[in-house]
């Protein structure tokens, strides 16, 4: 019995230490990757773990993955991204790997052709080499990869005839050869896309920029007809006409069970076909793209009665006119609809079908068509709405708090270029705050006070990506990334624009407190009393258009202290008095200051009888470093000025429960972001 035992645990040690061996990496297969690692440059230290050391095991580089019995390696995915990749070339060496199935080196930075010995990776599955700056030809050599399921070229700068040998791959069940530079389906005078229709699991095809799939002499779309499985399609920019489309339409093949996503944006089809075809074989779609088109007409008016899995509807720049199908209203998955950019024409078409049914709708792009008529309150009901964008229409009438109340979640609201009268006294804010201001001060001191806990700061819920505040009835507020000398600190008010709107009253003096501003645009409105005479805080400011108001008084001496103002526009207002002398102001030209008509001293020719130059009214902190300024930037969201100050500016935002949630979350994240940067 004991010698039973001991035989069986001897057994079980001795097969646990050759599966441990096992596990190891051949060393052939180091050596190959060591030799691969040397043709590369590693900025980023993708490749730190791979050591060459004789004790270390490749299979645990990151990266590589052995298979687990026999020790080969199988996988190698040392895919990059925008802000870490590798460069060079792929060394032959790898070709020692005879096992790989699965090779990602998308986002390597190189050049040059797509070495053909990739095609002697026999046992291969995937691979990726996307993003990457090859040029030249696909080789032949690809069609040896008898095994290949997924082979993504995406964005290189590919040229030439897609070798037909990739009709061989008959495993294929994702060809992604969109966004290259010219590739072509066959050749201008022969050729055929055959090949094509051998891909028969192809589940993942695009195709977007290749040319010659919109021939004129033959039915090149024909080969859809054959791939029966499709779920994703992407034939975007690829010159196609109405004609071009025809095989497709007149198949009467039903893509209903299976297609998920159809990309026909940037070509040129004019006709309504497009929907009466998706509408009877398409109907499962999730993704319809016809942005950039010549469609003409009117969506089909059954449209949303049959689209009932469309998440993301794009639809812009085209000719499409009449009515938005009140049936929208009945898609209930719909997450993004864009339509800018038509000559559609609806009198609230958004009160009566739109707001029905649409919860999850997250973007609503309608900038620019025709839209009339009051902007419905009921808008109020699309609860996740995080980016509206109604600018460039024809809207009319009231635009106020009742219009936002229930929309805590909206990141970015554009009204610009309407008629709206906005109904808000910027100068009457203040009034009612002080209670939530005393609300959101403890909330802040608590969250100052426990930096030491850790755990407290997951309590603030910061992972929402509205970290940009963006709104304010007819206002665009928006928060939103500094450059990353602040490390990522973006909550910075960069940008306002209220330019062309109906804006009454002063510029709240609170408006200093939005210190990041880069751009503030309020012109041609109705504004009236003096520029801020504290504008000289506005130390990033580089954009300033106060033009067409009513502003009255001198121009604040402290507007000279902006160095990084490169625009300026203070013209057809009543300020007087001398314009203030600096480094800045004498540069620009005299039509930043026209239409002032007591105005007077450089850059305009009118001298100032016996004017006595100003003294800088604002004394400004230590220099104007980035330190300092976000030093500012903490001192006051620690202390009550930044409160009332802010609050005063979107004031009875903070007065509707929904808005003082999406405020508080903003301040949350604020201070952890503030205080984060100062800790270091
Ligand atoms: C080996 O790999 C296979 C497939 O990848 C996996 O199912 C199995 O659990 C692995 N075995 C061990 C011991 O890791
Ligand atoms: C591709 O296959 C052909 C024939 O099957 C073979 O002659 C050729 O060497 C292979 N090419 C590569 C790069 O493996
Ligand atoms: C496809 O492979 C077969 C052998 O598997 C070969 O005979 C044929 O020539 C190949 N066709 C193409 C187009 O490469
Ligand atoms: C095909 O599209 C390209 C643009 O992608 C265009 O230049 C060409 O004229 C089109 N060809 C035909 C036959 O329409
Ligand atoms: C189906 O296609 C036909 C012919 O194009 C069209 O008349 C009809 O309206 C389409 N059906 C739907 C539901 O759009
Ligand atoms: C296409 O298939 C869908 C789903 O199976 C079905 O509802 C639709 O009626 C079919 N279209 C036509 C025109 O037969
Ligand atoms: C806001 O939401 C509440 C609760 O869902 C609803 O009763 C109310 O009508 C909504 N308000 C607006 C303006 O849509
Ligand atoms: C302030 O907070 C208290 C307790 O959380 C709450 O009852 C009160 O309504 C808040 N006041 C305002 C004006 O939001
Ligand atoms: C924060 O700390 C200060 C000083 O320790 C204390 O006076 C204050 O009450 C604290 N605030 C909160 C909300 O705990
Ligand atoms: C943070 O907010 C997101 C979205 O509002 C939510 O899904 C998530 O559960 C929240 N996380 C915490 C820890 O509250
Ligand atoms: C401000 O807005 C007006 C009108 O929308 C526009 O013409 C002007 O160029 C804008 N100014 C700046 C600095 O962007
Ligand atoms: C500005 O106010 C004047 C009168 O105060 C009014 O006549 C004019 O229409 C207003 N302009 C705008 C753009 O609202």
């Amino acid at each position: 019995m004991f010698l039973a035992l001991l035989v069986l645990f001897s057994i079980l040690v001795f097969n646990s230490a050759t599966e441990n061996e096992e596990i190891k990496c051949k060393e052939s297969e180091k050596h190959a990757l060591l030799k691969f690692k040397q043709s590369l440059q590693d900025e980023y230290g993708m490749l730190s773990t791979w050591k060459d050391d004789s004790n270390v095991d490749c299979c645990k580089w990151k990266g590589v993955q052995c298979n687990n019995q026999t020790g080969y390696v199988q996988i190698l995915d040392l895919r990059g991204s925008e802000t870490r990749y590798l460069s060079g070339q792929i060394n032959p060496s790898i070709t020692e790997l005879k096992h790989l199935k699965y090779l990602d080196l998308g986002s390597l930075s190189t050049s040059g052709q797509i070495p053909k010995f990739i095609g002697s990776f026999s046992n291969l599955q995937y691979l990726d080499l996307s993003y990457s700056g090859y040029d030249g030809k696909i080789p032949s050599q690809l069609g040896n990869l008898s095994q290949l399921q997924h082979l993504n070229l995406r964005a290189n700068n590919l040229i030439g005839v897609i070798p037909f040998q990739l009709g061989n791959l008959s495993s294929l069940e994702s060809l992604m050869l969109g966004y290259n530079s010219d590739l072509r389906i066959k050749s201008q005078s022969q050729g055929n896309v055959e090949w094509l229709t051998n891909l028969f699991s192809l589940r993942h095809l695009d195709l977007s920029c290749v040319q010659n799939l919109n021939d004129s002499s033959s039915h090149t779309l024909q080969f859809l007809v054959k791939l029966k499985s499709l779920e994703e399609l992407y034939l975007s920019k690829c010159g196609l006409s109405d004609a071009n489309m025809y095989p497709l339409y007149e198949s009467n093949l039903n893509f209903s069970t299976s297609l998920t996503t159809l990309g026909l944006g940037q070509n040129q089809l004019t006709s309504l076909r497009i929907f009466h075809w998706v509408l009877n074989y398409s109907s499962n779609l999730q993704e319809l793209q016809l942005n950039d088109n010549l469609l003409r007409g009117t969506i089909p008016d059954d449209f949303g009665n049959i689209m009932h899995s469309l998440l993301n509807l794009y639809l812009p720049y085209n000719s499409l006119e009449g009515n938005i199908p009140k049936s929208i209203g009945n898609i209930c998955t719909l997450e993004s609809f864009e339509a800018n950019d038509n000559h559609l024409s609806v009198i609230r078409f958004m009160a009566r079908y739109l707001t029905f049914q649409l919860s999850s709708l997250s973007t609503l792009d309608l900038d620019d068509n025709k839209l009339t008529g009051e902007i419905p309150t009921s808008i109020g009901s699309l609860m996740e709405l995080e980016y509206l964008n109604l600018g460039g229409n024809s809207f009319e009438g009231i635009v106020s708090e009742s219009h936002f109340t229930n929309l805590s979640r909206l990141v970015e609201l554009e009204l610009s270029h309407n008629l709206l009268t906005v109904k808000m006294s910027l100068n009457s804010l203040t009034g009612g705050i002080p209670t939530c201001v005393n609300n959101f001060t403890s909330l802040t001191e608590d969250a100052v006070n426990s930096t030491s806990s850790t755990d407290h700061w997951y309590t603030v819920n910061t992972t929402d990506v509205s970290l940009s505040l963006q709104y304010d009835f007819d206002l665009s507020l928006m928060w939103k990334g500094v450059e990353q000398r602040y490390k990522n600190a973006d909550l910075l008010l960069k940008s306002i624009d209220l330019s062309r709107n109906h804006l009454i009253g002063e510029i709240p003096a609170e408006m200093e407190y939005l210190f990041g501003l880069i751009s503030l645009n309020l012109s041609r409105n109705n504004l009236s009393g003096e520029i801020i005479s504290n504008i000289g805080k506005f130390k990033s400011l580089e954009f300033l258009d106060l033009s067409r108001n009513h502003l009255s008084g001198r121009i604040p001496s402290s507007l000279a202290q902006i160095d990084r103002l490169t625009m300026l526009d203070l013209s057809y207002n009543q300020l007087y008095g001398k314009i203030p002398i600096g480094t800045q102001l004498q540069s620009f030209n005299a039509s930043s200051f026209e239409g002032n008509s007591n105005l007077c001293g450089e850059p305009l020719d009118r001298k100032c009888p016996g004017e006595e130059p100003t003294k800088s009214q604002v004394s400004t902190t230590n220099g104007g470093d980035e330190n300092s300024i976000f030093l500012e930037a903490l001192y006051m969201s620690m202390g009550i000025g930044f409160f009332t100050g802010f609050v005063g500016l979107v004031g009875s935002i903070l007065l509707l429960p929904s808005w003082r949630e999406s405020y508080s979350r903003f301040l949350n994240t604020l201070i952890l972001k503030v205080f984060k940067w100062w800790k270091q």
